[in-house]
Parts: structure tokens; sequence; C-alpha cells
């Protein structure tokens, strides 16, 4: 993926996408081979390579509480180790063998009495919680229901996973859910009688949309057709935690279903809002023993070592001390500042109105109980990229989004707000926006052939054309998915 922040990153991307294959015919087959399946993603210009974002501001990291970087953490990491002078460094096992300990219990003690949750079971990350879930906990002729947009993770469990059916509902849409279980239940008796079960699949915050899940209304739709409890909701709440709720506990805990019998499993996880790595699953002993027994993601690792704990424990104790809840406050006030700061542009309406850009998700903020740290802007499809360029080259971080993971037609720049941003970082984002607006619209009124690329975008043509000649094709710079 291209998301290069200086020209030197973008030289390096772009000498990664000249195709090699064909240079190497005296090569070993076996790296032939591989250079051969890398070059179809060199050949539409997206070839995945490493970049780093340095001294930029950051609007597009998972951090959105600042705390991986601001120091907090680091403090509150460095008194648990205080607290711990011989900790062993490593598990030493997988949880089921010598992985297991004191602290690592007491910490999952702790974080399922944070959440009123009954238990807790932690896992070296989300992807892995995900996988685990999915793939042990559907027994043979349940289904799984999952929300169209639901993580890569889910996916890739339910690949392995004895639920042989898995129907999608349309994205956040109760209406739909219910459709899809009416006629689940339609088609299979088992299922209608009670006997098998249907595991529904939600994310509490979505973030390429920065969209919130309808849990409550989700809920109702479950009870109402599953009385008898042969449907359950599993929630990841990886987005959400430390951000919704009192102290960051979540959204379930925001809307008080800490105890609803029809969620039968919540994902916390620890690389985004937590500022380090790992999760929890929290469910009741049944489940969790079903991972332990059944789920190759827990069975077939070592447990996440000291240091990994220590940090998701250093996070908890600034959780419950409410030195967070500032940090979530401070995310809030920064996202409603920048929506007020470009509406108040008027290069801003006239490129929404233009249907060049937009961002839905900054609409009604006032109605909002909260609102998330995601503001993808949404642009043509292939001009998410004209953005991205004119960010970098303004020294900000941001990442494009392309189709499959949105829609057709349609391309996003995600932009994440964080507790760290300045007030001025966020003034200057939004400004800088309006200043690409303004450049597209008199693009687009200007109609002059030869002219449709805007001045951030010829440069990294620029450079192209400087290093072998060759022309890019806006529409084949497309990134692939990374989330
Ligand atoms: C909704 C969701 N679930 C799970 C994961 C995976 O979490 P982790 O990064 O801890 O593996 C991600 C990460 O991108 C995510 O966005």
């Amino acid at each position: 993926m291209y998301a290069g922040q200086d020209l030197t990153q973008i030289r390096k991307w772009l000498g990664g996408q000249k195709l090699k294959a064909p240079t190497m015919k005296d090569a070993p087959p076996f790296y032939r081979n591989l250079e051969a399946a890398l070059d179809e993603r060199r050949a539409g210009h997206n070839l995945v390579t490493l970049h780093r974002f340095e001294h930029k501001v950051d609007f597009s990291s998972n951090d959105f509480l600042s705390l991986a970087t601001s120091g907090m953490l680091r403090k509150a990491f460095l008194e648990e180790l205080e607290r711990n002078p011989d900790f062993a460094v490593g598990s030493a096992g997988s949880r089921i063998s010598d992985g297991n300990n004191a602290y690592i219990e007491s910490v999952e003690g702790q974080i399922a009495r944070f959440h009123g949750a009954e238990a807790a079971l932690l896992v070296s990350s989300g992807y892995d919680a995900n996988c685990a879930i999915f793939s042990a906990v559907p027994r043979p002729g349940d289904a799984i229901v999952y929300d169209e947009l639901i993580h890569a993770s889910v996916h890739d469990g339910m690949k392995t996973s004895l639920a042989s059916t898995q129907i999608p509902f349309k994205h956040n849409s109760a209406d739909s859910l219910r459709e899809t279980l009416v006629s689940l239940k339609e088609s299979q008796s088992l299922i209608r009688q009670g006997t098998r079960c249907v595991l529904v699949a939600v994310e509490a915050v979505y973030s390429m949309d920065g969209d919130v899940t309808p849990l409550a209304e989700i809920v109702e739709v479950v009870k109402d057709l599953f009385p008898d409890g042969n449907a359950q909701i599993v929630i990841d709440e990886a987005h959400s935690t430390g951000l919704v709720g009192k102290n960051g506990r979540g959204l379930v805990c925001a809307l008080g279903l800490e105890k609803e019998t029809q969620i039968a499993i919540r994902l916390h996880t620890y690389g985004k809002g937590l500022g380090t790595t790992g999760a929890a699953i929290c469910a009741n002993s049944t489940v969790l023993n079903t991972l332990l027994n059944f789920a190759r993601p827990v069975i077939y690792t070592t447990a996440p070592s000291f240091p990994t704990l220590a940090a998701i424990r250093a996070g908890y104790n600034l959780m419950e001390s409410g030195e967070t809840q500032k940090l979530q406050d401070r995310v809030q006030y920064l996202v409603r500042h920048f929506c007020e700061s470009i509406e108040a542009d008027p290069a801003w309406d006239e490129a929404v109105n233009a249907g060049i850009c937009s961002i839905p998700v900054s609409q009604d903020l006032e109605s909002r109980s909260f609102v998330t740290q995601f503001l993808p802007v949404w642009t043509r499809q292939g001009q998410n990229y004209f953005l991205t360029m004119h960010l970098h080259g303004d020294g900000y971080t941001a990442i494009p989004i392309d189709p499959p993971v949105v829609p057709r037609g349609t391309g996003r720049v995600r932009l994440i707000i964080h507790a760290g941003n300045t007030e001025d970082e966020v003034e200057g984002l939004a400004a800088s926006i309006c200043r690409w607006a303004q450049e597209m619209l008199d693009i687009q009124e200007s109609k002059t052939p030869g002219n449709e690329i805007p001045s951030a975008m010829r440069k990294v043509y620029g450079l192209a054309q400087a290093a072998d000649g060759q022309g890019l094709d806006p529409s084949k710079l497309a990134a692939n998915p990374v989330e």
C-alpha cells in the first residue's frame, strides 16, 4: 500500500512497483514464483511496502488516547514493574500447560470486575481472540449471522468454524438482522426448535465508518426471536474500549447491558485505546472453558508474557483511577471542534454539494451522547489518494481506504483524532482538507484537459516519471485493505 510520507519514501515505494519476476529467469523457482505472485500486485501499483510516518502530526494511528506515546502509560507500566521486581519475563508455555500463573489470573480478575463480566480470558491479540471465538464456540449445526462490515479476523475464525451457515446482514441494520434471523428460523428446523444456536457478530464501533452498532435494538431483535436464549451476541469492543462509557468500560457497560443474558461474549482489545497489545474475552466459565479446550489460537500458542500483562494492568489502573477519562473527554471535544472548524469553511460546503467529499459521521453531532475517534472523509474512488498526498504534504498522517473495504465507486481517507492532538493541529487539518476541496472545485469548474490532477498528486507523478519514465494511473494507486 502506498502511504508514503515524504519524497524518499515515495521513491522507495515507486521502486517497489517495478515488475521483478521477468528479470529472474535464472533464479530458483521458489523465489521466482513468489515474485511472480507479488508482481500481480505490482502490476496494479499496489504492492504493500513498509513506510514510516515520522515528523508528522498523527491523524491515523489507533492510539486514540495517545497512551502509547504520551508517557502516561509508560509511567504506570514502570510502576507496575517496580511492584513486581521478581517477574519472569516469559510465560514459558501455552495457557493450558505452563503458561498459567497467579499474575495473569489476577489481571483477568481485574478486567472482569472492571467490565462487570463474570470472567475474562487474556490472549495475545484481538485477531487471535476472534479466530478463537468464531472457530471454537459454534457447535455443528449452529449458525453465525454477522454485520456485513465485520472485521477480517471474524471471517478468518469463521473459515475453520463448525458452523456451516454463515450469513451477513446489512451494516448496522436491526431490521436486516431481523429478516436474516427470521429466514434462518424458517429454513433451519433445529434452530427454530431451539436445539441449535445462532451467534450474532457485531462490533461496537466500526473503524471504516466511525459509526456505532445499534446494540439495544439488536438485543431486542435477538430476544424477541429467540426468547429461549439459543441466539447470543458476540460484540467486539476493539475501538470502544477506552472511548465509550464511564472510564472507558465500553459500549455494553455504557448502555447498562453487562448483565444482559443475550450478550454472551465481549471482546476488549488493547492495541488501540490502551496503547499496548493483547486482548481479553469476557464471558462466563462455560464459554471460556470451551475456548481453553477447543480454540487452537488459545491452545497452540505461548500465553502472553509478563511485560504485555503488566502494560495491560497499567492501562486498567489508569482507567480505574479516572486518569483516562480526561483523555476520553478530550477526544470528544476535539472531534466536535474539528467538525465545527471544517463546517465553518465555505469551501467545505461547496465541495460537499458538488459531490467531491463528505464526512457523513459528522452529521447531527448534537443529537449524539458520544462521538467516535474516527472521521472518515468520503471521496470519489481514486481521489482519496489525491487527498492523502495533500495531507501528507501538509504534514499530517492519513490512510487511504479502498474498495472492497468500502463500496465500489467510492474511496475514503480515514482520519483518527487523538487525545494528544492540539486544537491548532485539528484546525490545521480541517483547513488543509478545505484547501484540497477548493483545489478540486477549481479543477472541476475549469474543465481544462490535462489539469485534472491536484498539485500534491502531480508531484508524485513527477517523481514516477523521473524514476523511470513511467506515468502512474491514479485509479491504479489502489491500496490493499489492511483492516
Ligand atoms: C474490530 C477489530 N477487531 C479485532 C482487531 C484485531 O485486534 P488486534 O490488533 O489486537 O489483533 C482489530 C484490529 O484491527 C479490529 O479493528
